[in-house]
């Protein structure tokens, strides 16, 4: 049996960029979730409503592996519909879940409407007995203090290679801990 698998769904590039590294760091396989419906408008509503037309299937065997690490983003405050999809068909399989995101919202925010304490809570609702774990990586991390107001910059940066360093890094560092413990 293999230990991890990360799967992943990311629109502008942060989230895609988050499960490479951690794939890389756990040597392991990694694989993208993929809407039925591309339209982000419908995908946006689909958080809401919860309606929604579903993912293609995920293609790994995902009984066999120990541990599912599941990254995406957040939008509105919902657990996006491309992540719910995903988890209301597949919890049956999964051993172990950690969930990772790369998010607007931040640390001090992160019971407010839109932060993502709300998500993890979403998550840990809809997944019940598996042993869960959630992690936030939150893009604001990588900008200097004085501009986590500026919205505009924040919805402009995306992780890279040049920006994942510092306070953002050691908490990556943390999570693989975690997640291998
Ligand atoms: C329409 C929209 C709504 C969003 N709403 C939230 C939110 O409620 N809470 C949050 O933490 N981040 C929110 N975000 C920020 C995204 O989670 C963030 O930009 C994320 O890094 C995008 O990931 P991606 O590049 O992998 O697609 C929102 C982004 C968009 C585009």
């Amino acid at each position: 049996m293999e230990k991890s698998i990360v799967i992943y769904y990311s629109n502008t590039g942060s989230n895609k960029y988050l499960a490479d590294k951690i794939a890389n760091s756990l040597n392991c396989p990694m694989e993208a979730i993929r809407p039925r419906v591309k339209n982000f408008g419908l995908m946006l509503m689909g958080g809401w409503t919860k309606i929604s037309l579903g993912n293609h299937p995920i293609k790994s065997d995902l009984t066999q592996f120990d541990r599912v690490i599941l990254v995406g983003p957040i939008w509105t405050g919902q657990l996006i519909s491309p992540l719910r999809n995903f988890l209301k068909k597949y919890k049956q399989q999964i051993n172990e879940l950690h969930f990772a995101t790369c998010c607007g919202s931040y640390d001090e925010i992160k019971d407010d409407k839109f932060g993502y304490g709300r998500v993890f809570d979403k998550i840990k609702a809809l997944v019940g007995d598996a042993n869960i774990h959630c992690e936030a990586f939150p893009i604001v991390m990588v900008l200097p203090e004085d501009k986590r107001e500026d919205s505009e910059l924040v919805m402009a940066t995306r992780l890279n290679d040049e920006n994942f360093t510092g306070a953002i890094e050691e908490r990556f560092e943390n999570f693989i801990e975690e997640v291998t413990m």
